[in-house]
Formats: structure tokens, sequence, C-alpha cells
């Protein structure tokens, strides 16, 4: 009989949903070496825990989150909570010897990311994870399947983007827009995925940050309802604002090791795009472009044919035993969308729990970390504004 692996997570909102979605989806898509009980959610909102705990199958729900740490029986934690929570809930965590999987970006601070780093390597037995759900858009992996392969050759040109555009001036001051729990803004929310999966793609380090530009638009936001709007301020119905405190968008030039030279672009205001997450390669063999707005393409350009046949491939990746994942979903061209990326990263996390190595990596602390320092060494670039190399930021 298999030991089944008890799961528990933390967080009820946007990715409480996606994550459990994917906690209770996997084994009906995979075939997993252990089954998931999906055992405790904890959630602050403790009027609305127990309908979300009955609506996606977790058999307890409790409003502390320190209960789950308490647990023996418990194997895997999964942290879907604000960036300046991922350190202590995770610490608790591998401290009681158990595996935990964190959202992304690791943490709010280099300080806290290393931190959770360090503590992940002392617990021997526990496993991270951290959720760069992207790796495991069935285009993205392929995209690296084909890097490793060669059909690249020699890489010039590595363009990343993130943009996206819910943060315009009538967006509340959520914790988002707070530097104290989020760290930053759309650098750690968006420009810590594309970093991810520009690493992932190439398989390359990046060395240096040649320069960066970091940039608040709005300083002041209207409070969410429960902090006070509404509230009058000043007159009658005028709502209270919060200050924000962080980038709504940050851009830098980055060089890779192997000597590729890179762009990363992310934005909360890029109007007229809502989740445009791309990546482009351009290498002396070849070129590959994604957008995650049409996940399920890849776009390949073999410069090996010659100009006369050379040109852009579109490429659907839903085909079973030839692109990654698309064996377990459903017939060529019946295609996924969001949520397949987190169901199929629950599904290796699972293997992994259980000694299988997944053919796609999994992002761990000390992975996620190196993501960190990117990102640390951007920031620090566009306040000095100069070139900034990784081997300053430790
Ligand atoms: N992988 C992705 O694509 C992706 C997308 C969105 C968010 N995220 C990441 O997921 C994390 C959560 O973001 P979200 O969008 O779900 O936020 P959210 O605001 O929708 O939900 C946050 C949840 O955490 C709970 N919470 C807040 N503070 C807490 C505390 N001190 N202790 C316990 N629980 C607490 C809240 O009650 C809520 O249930 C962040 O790290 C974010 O960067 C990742």
């Amino acid at each position: 009989m298999t030991k089944p692996l008890p799961v528990a997570l933390i967080g009820q909102k946007f990715m409480g949903r996606a994550h459990s979605n994917a906690w209770g989806q996997a084994s009906r898509f995979f075939e997993l070496p252990r089954p998931i009980v999906m055992d405790t959610v904890a959630g602050r909102d403790g009027a609305e825990l127990s309908a979300f705990a009955a609506r996606w199958g977790w058999r307890r729900a409790t409003t502390r989150w320190q209960d789950i740490a308490d647990d023996p029986t418990i194997e895997l934690v999964d942290i879907g909570t604000p960036n300046d929570v991922h350190r202590e809930q995770a610490l608790a965590m591998l401290a009681a010897g158990k595996s935990v999987a964190c959202e992304k970006p690791l943490a709010g601070t280099l300080a806290d990311a290393r931190a959770m780093r360090d503590a992940a390597k002392k617990a021997k037995k526990a496993k991270t994870f951290v959720w760069f759900n992207y790796r495991r858009c069935p285009a993205v992996a392929f995209a690296r399947q084909l890097v490793r392969e060669g059909r690249l050759g020699r890489l010039y040109h590595v363009r990343a983007t993130y943009l996206q555009s819910w943060g315009g001036p009538a967006t509340p001051r959520v914790w988002r827009f707070e530097k104290k729990r989020a760290g930053s803004g759309a650098h750690g929310d968006l420009n810590a995925h594309i970093v991810d999966m520009a690493r992932f793609v190439t398989g390359d380090e990046i060395t240096e940050i040649h320069g960066a530009v970091a940039r608040t638009f709005i300083t002041e936001r209207v409070l969410p309802a429960a902090e006070g709007a509404g509230i009058a301020k000043g007159g009658r119905g005028a709502a209270k604002t919060g200050k924000s405190d962080v980038d709504d968008a940050v851009l830098f030039l980055a060089g890779f090791k192997g000597g590729a030279v890179a762009s990363f672009e992310a934005s909360r205001l890029a109007t007229g795009w809502q989740n445009k997450n791309t990546l482009e390669l351009h290498g002396d063999k070849g070129a590959l472009r994604f957008d995650f707005e049409d996940m399920n393409l890849l776009w390949f350009h073999d410069e090996t044919l010659g100009p006369a046949t050379a040109g852009w491939r579109r490429i659907m990746c839903t085909s079973g035993g030839n692109h990654p994942y698309a064996g377990n979903w459903w017939p060529d061209a019946h295609v996924l969308g969001y949520e397949h990326g987190f169901v199929n990263m629950a599904a290796d996390i699972v293997k992994a729990m259980s000694g299988v190595e997944p053919e796609v990596p999994l992002p761990d602390f000390a992975d996620a970390y190196e993501t960190q320092r990117v990102l640390e060494a951007a920031m620090l670039s566009a306040k000095e504004r100069r070139a900034v190399k990784l081997s300053e930021v430790k």
C-alpha cells in the first residue's frame, strides 16, 4: 500500500485557489507514486475559510497556520501568502521537519531569501520547491528542450517582458503596493518569473546587470475597503488613501555567462496588455519566441534551412509524447490554460516527494535564491545608476 502524502496550504485567496485546484486535479491527470491528501488549509479570514475548505476539498481548516507546524502528520506545506511572511512560515515548517512549496518571489528581501535558502540546506530531509509555474507550460519546457538539443546554436539575444495593466491609479493599495509587505512591485512580482524562465530555458546564469531603471508612477492609492476605503478623510465621501512605495515598472539589461545579452521589462501599467509574459531567444542556428497570452504556441525559426525556407514556424505544443505534459491532457490543440501549469507542477512535486526526479527540473530554494540575486542586483543598478556584477550580491 503506497503511503499517502498529506499536504497543507497557507493562504486562501488567488494562489490559494490556484494551488487547491492543482492538488485536487494532479492525481486525476497524472499517475502519481503517492496519493495526495488535501489535509489542512490555513487562512486569516475564519468566516470564509470553512466554505473555502469545503469547496476545494480540504479536510480541515484553521486560522492559526502554526497548527500545521505542530501537526506531525503533515509532510508538505504549501505557502501562498504575501512575500513578507514567506520566511517566518517556511522556517517554522522546515524546523518542524516538513517539506515546503513556497510561492514566488522566494521572499520580499534578499536577506529573507538567504535565510530561507540556508534553512533549506540545513534541513537535510526536507525538500523545497518554489512555484515558478511558467516553467511547466508545455511550450516553455519544450523551448528548453530545443535549446539543450543545440537547435539555437550559439545564443546571442534573450529578450523577456512581463507586461500587465491592472496597476492603474484606480487600483486600491493592496499589499502588493506596500514595500514592507511585498519587497518590490512589478519587479519581484513579474521580473521574478521572466528571470527564472530565462535561466531555465537557456540553462545559463546572469553574471552582470549593465543598467536598470525602476519607476514608481503612482505614489498614492485608495486603501482597500477593509483598511478604510469609503471612510471620509477631509470631506464626505472622500476615500482614505495610503502610500504606494513600490516600483510600477522595472527595466534592465543583463549579460549571461555564455555571452548572450539580455533585456528584461516588467510593468503593471502597460495599458493594452494583461498578462503578456514573453520570452524570445536568438542564436546563430535559430530563434524561439513564446507569449503567455497564446501559451500553447511556441514559434521556432530554423536559420539552418537557409533564406528560401527559413521563417517563423508556429508549433502547437499539445502533441502527446512530443511536447512535455501534453500526453497527460487532451487531444491535439484541445488547448491548455493558466491552471494547467500549476497542476503539472503539483504532479512533479509529488513525484519529487516520492524520490522520482521529474523530467522538467523543479526550482528549490537554492535555485530561487539565484533569481532573487539577479533581482537584487538589478535594483542596486537602478538605485546607483551603474553596472552591477552578480558577484557583488551574495
Ligand atoms: N506563481 C504565480 O503566478 C503567482 C501569481 C500570483 C501571486 N503569486 C504569489 O503568491 C503569493 C500570494 O499572492 P496572492 O495573489 O495569492 O495574494 P492574495 O492577497 O490573493 O492572498 C494572500 C493570502 O494570504 C493570507 N495572508 C496574508 N497575510 C498572512 C499572514 N500574516 N499569515 C497567514 N496568512 C496570511 C491572506 O489572508 C490571503 O488568504 C505571493 O507571494 C505572490 O507573489 C504567485
